[in-house]
């Protein structure tokens, strides 16, 4: 696992053929507030928590610091048709582990049509291939279907299900857990000569 406060590990800008995804900057607040205010986002995830607490301005700040000392990564995604910040992606240590947590989201506008597969996809090519990371983990809530599908295209297998998972208004959220390894992502001919 790479020193999650290694100054050396920058935080790669990555294109794909529909995304740029550039590191997050603060100046995305509007934009993340208005996703997540919307009646589509799921009111339990940690994001629209935050926003209805209005933590969500402290918290992008601090990812854009962590993100640019390299010990943890926050990038936003833009449209190369032009439309800003219509989502995110995040990539912080895990506690107690050496994998790295992956989270992202999307502008509920812009969902069903493979943006968050592609862009996410991209990122985790640039974990294990730029970043040298070992292993990526991801947790979600058990209603969250659309989340999981995504997942799974992308190669993350289940690692089982953790009943408090985190935590929504006091009460626990259970998870299903999943991870993917540097093998399987190899295993999954994603080394591109990195
Ligand atoms: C999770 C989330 C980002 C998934 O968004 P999404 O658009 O459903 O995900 P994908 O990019 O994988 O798109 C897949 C969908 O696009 C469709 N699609 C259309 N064109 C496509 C293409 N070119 N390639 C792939 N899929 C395509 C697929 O058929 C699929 O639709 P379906 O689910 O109705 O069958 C979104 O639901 C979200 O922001 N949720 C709230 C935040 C959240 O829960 N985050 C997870 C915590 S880690």
């Amino acid at each position: 696992m790479p020193e999650a406060t290694n100054s050396r590990l920058r935080q790669p800008h990555l294109e794909t053929a529909r995304c740029i995804v550039r590191p997050a900057l603060p100046t995305d607040l509007a934009t993340l507030l208005a996703a997540v205010q919307s009646p589509l986002f799921p009111r339990r995830l940690p994001l629209a928590q935050m926003a209805m607490s209005d933590e969500l301005a402290p918290w992008l700040a601090r990812m854009c610091s962590r993100s640019s000392e390299g010990s943890a990564f926050l990038w936003s995604i833009d449209l190369r048709d032009e439309a800003r910040c219509i989502g995110q992606i995040s990539l912080s240590p895990k506690p107690g582990s050496t994998a790295w947590a992956l989270a992202f989201w999307l502008d509920p506008t812009h969902w069903g049509r493979g943006i968050a597969a592609e862009a996410v996809s991209r990122v985790n090519d640039a974990a294990f291939s730029l970043l040298s990371m070992q292993e990526l983990w991801a947790g979600v809530a058990l209603w969250n279907q659309r989340s999981f599908t995504t997942l799974e295209r992308l190669g993350f297998r289940l690692l089982g299900v953790h009943s408090s998972g985190y935590w929504v208004a006091g009460e626990p959220e259970p998870i299903r857990e999943y991870h993917l390894t540097r093998q399987q992502w190899q295993d999954n001919g994603k080394l591109h000569g990195a």
